[in-house]
């Protein structure tokens, strides 16, 4: 019996006989990557697929796909690799600032996109997310993520060359390209699907398809329901009678890893994006690629390792590409996906929901635990932090967490969404339900960050909870993402009520096309977008300054009022104490919680010294940034 490292020893030499045979012969840096990442490729790959007798045949052809289009990468891509491989932590500086759109919705089209390059500089983005902007079917695409085919724009928004060409500009203007990575299902239209359900040997297997619903009603037994607006349990019936795995829209269908063809395939699909000049690929709805009967088939091993495979895949042959993680489940789960071997990058889906539950309950404490229990993350990887996306909230925190500062998680999800979508008096949020489940008593919230934070109802401090929330993206590290628009105050948009394919779907409500008027009034200081926009320049200002404020540390800060958000940044130079009221009330943190600290700091938002041995007052919904 060998031992693993014999094992991958041997693939190799396999994998080498194979790579000549295919005629493809690669250059010496390729050769040194593929020595350096072979034996974690192997590993992941035959932990997978290992019990099959065509394993080795398989991960050889996987490997020969990835020396191809290692052969295909652009030389300036190339000289990307080598600057990334020599300093991987690039992305954790504190100039990283994100931003994210439909390319429809905001600009048009990508030569739109194209045009606001100027704008995104003004910005101070290094991070551009375009939302899938590949082939899809017409009507509803779910916003583009059914994809019917990788290697295509949709031609309403242009062309592969085009995007090529955009990667290119947004790189020479400091801006790193995200694109999605839709790995966990195609749409219905996609040619893996028609093949496999028409019968085609090349596509056999490459979905979840069962004759009767013998084993659907045996996986449903323990799946959750994602989207029941659109159909119950996690299959849909075809025209023919058979059931094939759709855990999101009845048109977007799961494909089935347990085939090593899928996994090939996805590869290839992977390092073409990578060789258009894709800097970060989003991988979508990670937490649900492996399924095995008797689980929820959410967050299983074999999830963690296919992805951390796919990230091997990178490593050889496209290296300066990272990863980021959607995971939006129990936080215990989403640390789960960060790491340098799995995704480098990871949306911050508690934190995102705990700023609008501290914001609603004015009770800072949830969000204080969180930071302080959950925030470390491995070296060398960073949150993204922020305020919403263009999908719903849902209330992803620990009951246990919760539980401990006496909180029902069941009582708490039900009052915050009441009072997101103005069901519970008083409130300042005007964001309406998503996806509510009789069955479950589950449901989540739309809406824009302005609507959601009270500028929607007039409320008058609708603009500083905006601030506020943005603030903690901001200065908790990582990459902050900003919801193009939304830095000028864009409110919900309920235009999508007479879209026939959006109707159903309430995310459309914070979707809203460019807001140029909003825009118009960016420098203006006595609207609501001008005192937003205005406001959210000096944080992101203050932030490429201030060095604390770069990579992930951060320390727990006791402000003796649960009133009052704390948290230290520690940094080379010094630390930044942040401070933030989430009430309508003025509060005032003693000075005995600055006991070890020095007598006077620095307030960075309003460039004024704040006295430390005294107590420090906080206007309604103020937030600190002092440097010590
Ligand atoms: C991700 C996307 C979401 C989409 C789902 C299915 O969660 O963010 O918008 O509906 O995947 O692709
Ligand atoms: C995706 C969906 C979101 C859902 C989540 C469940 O992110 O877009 O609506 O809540 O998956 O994990």
């Amino acid at each position: 019996m060998l031992t693993r490292p014999q094992q991958a020893v041997a693939a190799a030499s396999h994998v080498d006989r194979r790579l000549a045979e295919a005629g493809v012969s690669p250059d010496a840096e390729f050769r040194e990557r593929l020595d350096r990442h072979f034996p974690r490729l192997f590993e992941h790959f035959t932990d997978v697929y290992g019990d099959r007798p065509d394993c080795l045949e398989q991960l050889a052809a996987l490997v020969v796909a990835i020396a191809r289009a290692a052969g295909e990468r652009p030389a300036d891509l190339k000289e990307l690799d080598r600057a990334r491989e020599a300093d991987p932590g690039w992305f954790l500086s504190n100039r990283m600032l994100g931003g994210v759109c439909y390319v429809d919705r905001y600009a048009q089209d990508l030569e739109g996109v194209r045009a606001r390059i100027p704008y995104f500089r003004e910005l101070g983005l290094t991070y551009l997310h375009l939302m899938p902007l590949f082939a899809a079917p017409e009507g509803d695409s779910d916003g583009g993520y059914a994809v019917s085919s990788y290697r295509d724009v949709n031609p309403a928004l242009g062309d592969m060359d085009q995007l090529r060409l955009l990667a290119a500009e947004l790189r020479a203007a400091g801006i790193s390209l995200v694109v999605d990575f839709i790995f966990n299902h195609t749409s219905d239209e996609h040619a893996w699907a028609v093949g496999c359900v028409g019968g085609d040997p090349a596509y056999a297997d490459f979905y979840r398809i069962y004759p009767d619903r013998t084993m659907p009603d045996l996986f449903e037994a323990t799946t959750r329901e994602v989207f029941p607006d659109d159909h119950r349990g996690s299959f849909v019936q075809l025209p023919d009678g058979r059931w094939i795995w759709s855990t999101f829209y009845h048109f977007q269908w799961d494909l089935n890893y347990a085939n090593p063809a899928v996994f090939t395939a996805m590869a290839g699909e992977m390092l073409f994006l990578a060789n258009v000049g894709v800097d970060v690929l989003r991988m979508d709805a990670v937490a649900f690629i492996w399924k095995q009967l008797g689980t929820d088939c959410e967050n299983l091993p074999q999830a963690h390792t296919l992805i951390r495979a796919f990230n091997a895949v990178c490593r050889i042959a496209a290296p300066a590409v990272l990863f980021k993680s959607e995971a939006i489940v129990h936080p215990d789960r989403v640390v789960e996906y960060i790491a340098p071997e799995e995704c480098q990058l990871s949306y911050n889906p508690l934190q995102m929901a705990l700023v609008w539950e501290a914001l609603a309950t004015r009770d800072a404490r949830l969000l204080s635990q969180a930071l302080e229990r959950r925030h470390a993350i491995p070296a060398g990887t960073a949150w993204v932090n922020y305020v919403r996306s263009h999908d719903d909230i849902g209330w992803t925190f620990a009951d246990e967490d919760a539980a401990e500062l006496g909180i029902d998680g069941f009582e708490h999800r039900r009052f915050l969404n009441a009072f997101y979508v103005n069901r519970f008096p008083g409130s300042f949020a005007r964001g309406v339900p998503f996806q509510e489940n009789p069955r479950t008593g589950d449901a989540r919230v739309s809406g824009t960050t302005a609507s959601l934070a009270g500028v929607e109802a007039g409320d008058p401090y609708g603009v500083q909870r905006v601030l506020l929330a943005h603030s903690i993206a901001l200065s908790t590290g990582g990459v902050p993402l900003l919801y193009l628009g939304d830095e000028v105050g864009q409110l919900n948009d309920y235009g999508y009520l007479a879209v026939p394919e959006h109707a159903g779907d309430s995310r459309w409500v914070h979707r809203p096309p460019y807001p140029a008027s909003r825009y118009a009034e960016r420098t203006d200081p006595d609207t609501d977008a001008g005192a937003i926009s205005l406001g959210l320049r000096r944080l992101v200002h203050v932030r490429r300054e201030t060095e604390e404020l770069a990579g992930g540390a951060l320390v727990g800060f006791g402000t003796h009022d649960p009133h009052v958000l704390g948290y230290q940044r520690p940094g080379v130079s010094g630390t930044v104490l942040v401070l933030a009221n989430v009430s309508e009330e003025e509060r005032v943190v003693p000075a005995e919680a600055f006991a070890a600290m020095p007598a006077v700091a620095h307030d960075l938002i309003t460039d004024t010294d704040v006295e430390l041995w005294a107590d420090v007052p906080l206007a309604p919904l103020q937030v600190r940034w002092l440097q010590l």
